[in-house]
């Protein structure tokens, strides 16, 4: 038997090079396997990502031996245990609400089904009618056992489910902390959106449950799926769809048209590029949107003249929705290489972390003239030596973007694969999937296997001493002083400190619906052992809900701290706080 101190010799013998220590730096690191394709993924508790697949031929298995489309990924052990479904989570969104409960939207339809059930009888659930009207949504409670012991799916597809069967829609948490659900399709279809449910709908049901047409998804048409949408502070909703935008009253139900993205830039599903809202700072709270990647094909091209290898778009809109950011337009910046299925994540020092997708072709399976294998889509941007961009909001356009630093993987996250911020502080990366279902592409053909590889892009300040924030309060309410200790690591500057707001969001189809970031004002004691913070004035300006706390001194960055912000009472709450 070979001693571990005798084998970690031996290594240094063949590898000596790697026992030299080296400045900390951007890494992505593989950290096991996800059992299920991670094609959804949202944190629900300080240690806990739930992962959504379609119901598949999965290797996971629940405990009674059944295939698993639902797993919770533990971030601290790198391990992911089954979750029991009753319906099937393909492409749907989701989001937590003003209670901290997760709830899942959309997604199952007959044609998913059908195949579903073809093709892996025998092993499903439940010999269940009851999947014919599978709409949603799921509800997973706040889940409090660090492990995901007793944490469960309730699922009551009777009771509770949307007005509209909804697939490819987009969930966001609004200012009463309920979900607003905006458009998607009915059925499926391979490619374009053929058969719209142009309609709102929200969680809980306003206006009896009866949908609200939307002139603005009817417009849109026919890239309209995933809207990306967004929580204004003051209540409001803005939203894009293909190269459309408006701004949504929720309370008045009447829509503002805004200027289209410049030169033909279309962004969402299945010409999906991205959008993010940019950090929201104290006083004034200017909300501004930026839009990267996607497609400028005209949206009237036949499928069948689409190919895998059209390039993408490489450019970056921005605008601030203000009247005067509004008659001013959109702001053209461009990205170093054109992407397809992009994700924007929000950092907690305020920059923007664009990674995953490819540089041409567009969303979707097998569905175009000329495909890569099942692959809409080519050329991953992380693999083929393109690295991930760090957009910095507050720099001169013109020199927002930077690689500088930031590492290339294997790993191709394609269609089908999910990204999103960890209370850790680092960035997961799970999924990939551009086939009909679990499919192993032979090494030399086209196409992308379908993906398990967990990872993670660690900041360099995973590898350094971080601040800490110790006694944070369990629940926040808005505009109100609170003081919490701080342990800041000995030679670290405190002349750069930001505390950050955040929701983590929920990652589907190169969208994180939800994700925010909020600065608040915060004053540190002169002995440098707490910090005295003020929370934001009202449920506008952060939606009421689970958050993070996240310190950034200089370079290095805390774990985040788990909050509740507001009441944590059940959605529609009543508005708190003071106007801005
Ligand atoms: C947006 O797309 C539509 C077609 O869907 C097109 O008519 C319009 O000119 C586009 N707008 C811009 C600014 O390119
Ligand atoms: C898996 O999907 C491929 C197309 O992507 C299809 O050819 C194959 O038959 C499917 N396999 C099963 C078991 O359904
Ligand atoms: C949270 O609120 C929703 C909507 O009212 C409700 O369905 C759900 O059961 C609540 N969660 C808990 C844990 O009470």
């Amino acid at each position: 038997m070979i001693g571990l101190g005798s084998l970690l010799s031996f290594a240094y013998l063949l590898f000596p090079a790697a026992a030299a220590p080296s400045a900390p730096a951007w890494q992505f690191v593989e950290k096991g396997h996800s059992g299920i394709v991670g094609l959804e993924a949202i944190v629900v508790s300080p240690t806990l990502t739930v992962l959504f697949d379609r119901a598949s031929n999965d290797p996971l298995r629940t405990a009674d031996g059944k295939v698993a489309w639902g797993a919770l990924w533990n971030l601290e052990t790198n391990t992911a245990t089954a979750l029991k479904l009753v319906s099937d989570t393909f492409c749907a969104s989701g989001a937590l609400l003003s209670n901290g409960t997760m709830l899942r939207c959309g997604a199952l339809n007959q044609y998913i089904r059908s195949v579903w059930e073809a093709t892996f009888h025998g092993s499903r659930h439940e010999p269940d009618w009851r999947l014919r009207r599978a709409y949603g949504p799921e509800i997973v409670r706040p889940c409090a056992n660090p492990l995901g012991v007793g944490c469960t799916i309730f699922e009551d597809l009777e009771n509770l489910h949307l007005a509209e069967t909804r697939w490819y829609t987009s969930s966001l948490r609004i200012f009463d902390g309920s979900l607003m659900i905006v458009g998607g399709i009915h059925e499926g279809t391979p490619f374009y959106n053929t058969d719209p449910v142009n309609n709102f709908e929200f969680f809980p049901k306003k206006d009896g449950g009866v949908p609200r047409p939307s002139a603005f998804l009817e417009r849109s048409l026919p890239v309209n799926l995933f809207p990306r949408v967004f929580a204004l502070p003051d209540g409001k909703v803005f939203m894009i769809a293909n190269n459309q935008s408006i701004i949504y009253d929720v309370e008045a139900n009447t829509e503002t048209i805004l200027p289209d993205l410049p030169n033909g830039a279309r962004i969402t599903n299945p010409f999906d590029g991205t959008a993010t809202l940019l950090p929201l700072s104290p006083p004034d709270y200017i909300p501004e949107v930026l839009a990267c990647g996607g497609s400028t094909m005209p949206d009237t091209t036949p499928v069948e003249d689409l190919s895998s290898q059209d390039p993408a778009t490489s450019q970056c809109s921005r605008i601030t929705l203000t009247p005067a950011g509004i008659a001013k337009g959109w702001e053209v910046d461009h990205m170093p290489q054109g992407r397809i299925m992009p994700e924007m994540i929000l950092l907690p020092n305020g920059q923007i972390l664009i990674t995953n997708g490819g540089s041409t072709g567009y969303a979707a399976v097998a569905s175009i003239g000329v495909t890569t294998g099942n692959s809409n889509a080519d050329h991953p941007v992380c693999v083929s030596s393109f690295t991930p961009i760090l957009y910095t909001p507050s720099a001169a356009l013109g020199s927002r973007m930077s690689q500088k630093g930031l590492p290339t993987t294997n790993i191709a996250r394609m269609y089908h694969s999910t990204v999103t911020l960890t209370p850790q502080g680092n960035i997961l990366l799970a999924g990939s999937n551009p086939n009909g279902n679990i499919t192993v592409i032979p090494a030399g053909q086209p196409g992308f296997s379908s993906e398990f590889r967990v990872e993670t892009l660690d900041p360099p300040f995973m590898q350094m001493a971080r601040p800490t924030l110790i006694n944070v309060p369990a629940k926040i309410p808005f505009n109100q002083k609170f003081t919490v200790r701080v342990t800041i690591p000995s030679g670290v500057s405190t002349s750069s400190i930001k505390v950050a707001l955040m929701d983590l969001g929920f990652s589907s189809h190169a969208f994180h619906s939800s994700a925010r970031l909020v600065f608040m004002d915060a004053v540190l004691s002169a002995d440098k052992r707490s910090l005295t913070i003020t929370s934001p004035p009202n449920n506008r300006v952060f939606p009421p809900g689970p958050a993070y706390i996240f310190l950034t001194v200089g370079e290095t960055t805390s774990v985040g701290a788990h909050v509740m912000v507001g009441s944590g009472a059940n959605p529609p709450v009543a508005d708190q706080g003071v106007p801005l």
